[in-house]
């Protein structure tokens, strides 16, 4: 979508996979779906780095809608959010951070609260616009696929008509399978800032690769139809929860990288560990992420040996590279050449362990190397040309 919004993937938290539809406020305070949640994350987020590293989205889910007034406007839970949506943007906008919220184009979203029929979209829009809103996830539960034809393109009009610049995610391909003909790739790209294509993550490393596997299957379809302000989104990065290993949520990050995907963490930033941090706060896998051009990596290699290739193609000639084993047994000791990755000019290059920092110097595509990839784990690469010293004659 052509709102000057997203120029690069977005980056921020989003509630849902870590704390889904908890609303038992008085057995858990903590961890419902509260205005406290939300305030307890934004100050993270301001104060734990992730802000200034580009994590600006505060994202709302299911589960906060309380009803709707007497002029049919939505209102949050009462209880649950006594302050009201506006305060809670205003609370983000004083952090310099920005809030997303969710609705649903149907009867009722996923978990039964009021939705966004097609009658009610000027004014749901209008809602998210005075309450100074920046993003909205428009979810597909409970509506057929006629209404959601005809609602999503019409959400895309009534935010734009606000004046009021607003992200717009879309779950409409997600509901429709995800792949042509049923879904019209480039009609999205227009409307949309991101889309989910997919099923939702779980919290568990089969969850990850049965995703991957997906986008990697369908590659030649999605990877050309995103680009700066219209992305592909694989759903939430698990880092910091209870289902992945270290290594799996290295994999995570570099895949979600290279696949140009949206970054939102779903996770407790107030007892993530030094560890996960890390992994979430990697300065250069950010950089890929945000990388100007916007290109969606593919795989470019699939072995016998259970080990993966891809490759993101990145700006001043530079790429990432993401080794990533599928093996079920040790380390494995992988040897290729650029050549076999399909590189062919005859420049000399460098490339940066993203993950432990090493420099590997001295590379020419026909230069073997071996890279040592833990089961389900990656070796993450930035790989950029060396420009020769060449003296010029005058
Ligand atoms: C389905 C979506 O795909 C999830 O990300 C989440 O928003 C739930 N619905 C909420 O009910």
């Amino acid at each position: 979508l052509d709102n000057g919004l997203l120029r690069t993937p977005p980056m921020g938290w989003l509630a849902w996979e870590r704390f889904r539809c908890n609303t038992n406020c008085k057995e858990d305070p903590k961890n419902c779906i509260s205005e406290r949640l939300f305030l307890e994350m934004a100050d993270r987020l301001a104060q734990d780095g992730w802000r200034d590293l580009g994590y600006i989205y505060l994202n709302m889910d299911d589960c906060w809608i309380g009803g709707r007034d007497a002029s049919g406007r939505l209102v949050p839970d009462p209880k649950r959010f006594p302050h009201g949506i506006a305060f809670l943007a205003d609370y983000a906008h004083s952090l310099g951070l920005k809030l997303g919220i969710y609705g649903d184009m149907g009867n009722l979203t996923c978990m039964g609260y009021p939705g966004t029929t097609l009658d009610k979209v000027v004014l749901d829009a209008q809602t998210f616009a005075d309450w100074k809103v920046d993003m909205l996830k428009l979810d597909g539960c409970f509506s057929t696929p006629e209404e959601r034809a005809e609602g999503y393109p019409k959400m895309a009009a009534a935010l734009n008509a606000t004046g009021r610049p607003i992200a717009y995610s879309c779950s409409w391909p997600a509901y429709e399978g995800g792949l042509p003909p049923r879904v019209n790739y480039s009609l999205l790209a227009e409307i949309c800032n991101l889309w989910r294509n997919y099923d939702d993550i779980q919290d568990s490393w089969g969850s990850v690769l049965s995703i991957l596997d997906w986008f990697v299957e369908h590659q030649n379809i999605l990877q050309p139809v995103a680009g700066p302000g219209h992305w592909n989104d694989p759903d939430m990065l698990l880092i910091g929860n209870f289902g992945l290993s270290l290594d799996q949520a290295q994999a995570q990050m570099a895949l979600w990288t290279v696949l140009a995907a949206p970054l939102f963490m779903s996770t407790d930033l107030r007892t993530i560990t030094p560890q996960n941090m890390d992994i979430l706060q990697n300065p250069l896998i950010i950089r890929i992420n945000q990388d100007r051009l916007g290109i969606q990596g593919r795989r470019i290699r699939k072995e016998k040996s259970h080990i993966e290739v891809f490759v993101k193609p990145l700006s001043n000639e530079a790429s990432a590279i993401v080794f990533f084993s599928r093996r079920t047994d040790m380390p494995y000791r992988y040897h290729t050449s650029l050549a076999r990755l399909n590189f062919s000019k005859s420049l000399t290059y460098e490339a940066q362990d993203v993950y432990t920092g090493d420099v590997i110097s001295g590379l020419r595509v026909d230069t073997f190397f071996t890279v040592v990839i833990n089961p389900s784990g990656v070796v993450m690469w930035y790989l950029y040309p060396i420009k020769n010293l060449e003296i010029s004659q005058p």
